[in-house]
């Protein structure tokens, strides 16, 4: 009788909790509180009984993004910004639209690997080990590519008609550092530039000029 009492108040116990379902769902996601500020962890929880299914569907994607800019390519993203049970899950998305020589330069995501996956058209991509090993390809639709975290890369349509792809992270969040905006959008002093890049003044004055840079 006595091995009975502690049997039966773990079965309530159980009963209990499975019939909390906040309590239950505090444990399998964390949606995105965008009042309270972003941290190395991500966001604070909303509160689960607020949580509803849009919280965890995004739309849009079929929409082609608008390339009119200096790169040719444009980008839809589904990154813990825009979709709140993104928050927690170490993964997001985007689709790249690129048109006829559209390019996205020289870049790094400092806390995610990549895979990129072409729909429509060729697109060259590459990327480049700490050795200067250069790793490059044309894909076709249908082809992909994992490009490895921290490594330099970059996507070029070398085609004459646009492309798309699709473009995961492992991250909800993941940063763009690209090479060319950090040395030419910055204020970065231009002969400190010339010093750390060997590229001369007057190229390193049309590229601040080309991409707003200052200094
Ligand atoms: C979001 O966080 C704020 C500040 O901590 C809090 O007041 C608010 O109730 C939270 N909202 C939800 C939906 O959980
Ligand atoms: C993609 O490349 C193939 C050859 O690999 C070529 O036949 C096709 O026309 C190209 N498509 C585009 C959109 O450039
Ligand atoms: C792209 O266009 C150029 C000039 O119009 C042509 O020479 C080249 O063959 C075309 N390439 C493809 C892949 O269609």
């Amino acid at each position: 009788m006595k091995i009975l009492i502690p049997i039966i108040f773990f079965i309530f116990c159980l009963l209990f909790s499975s019939s909390s379902s906040s309590q239950t769902s505090m444990f399998e996601f964390c949606v995105a509180n965008y009042t309270a500020p972003y941290s190395p962890e991500g966001y604070s929880c909303k509160s689960p009984e607020k949580v509803t299914i849009d919280d965890f569907v995004f739309s849009g994607l079929n929409l082609p993004s608008n390339t009119n800019n200096l790169a040719k390519t444009g980008f839809r993203t589904v990154f813990v910004s825009d979709l709140a049970g993104l928050n927690g899950q170490g993964l997001s998305l985007a689709r790249v639209d690129y048109k006829a020589g559209g390019v996205v330069p020289i870049h790094t995501h400092a806390g995610a690997s990549e895979t990129l996956l072409v729909l429509e058209g060729n697109l060259t991509v590459g990327f480049i080990s700490s050795d200067n090993t250069v790793f490059l390809k044309t894909l076709n639709p249908g082809d992909g590519i994992v490009f490895p975290q921290g490594l330099l890369h970059f996507h070029v349509n070398q085609g004459n008609a646009s492309a798309v792809a699709i473009v995961n992270y492992n991250s909800p969040n993941p940063t763009f550092q690209y090479v060319a905006l950090s040395l030419f959008s910055s204020d970065l002093a231009s002969r400190l530039v010339t010093a750390i890049t060997f590229i001369n003044p007057s190229e390193v004055r049309r590229l601040k000029a080309l991409l707003g840079g200052s200094g």
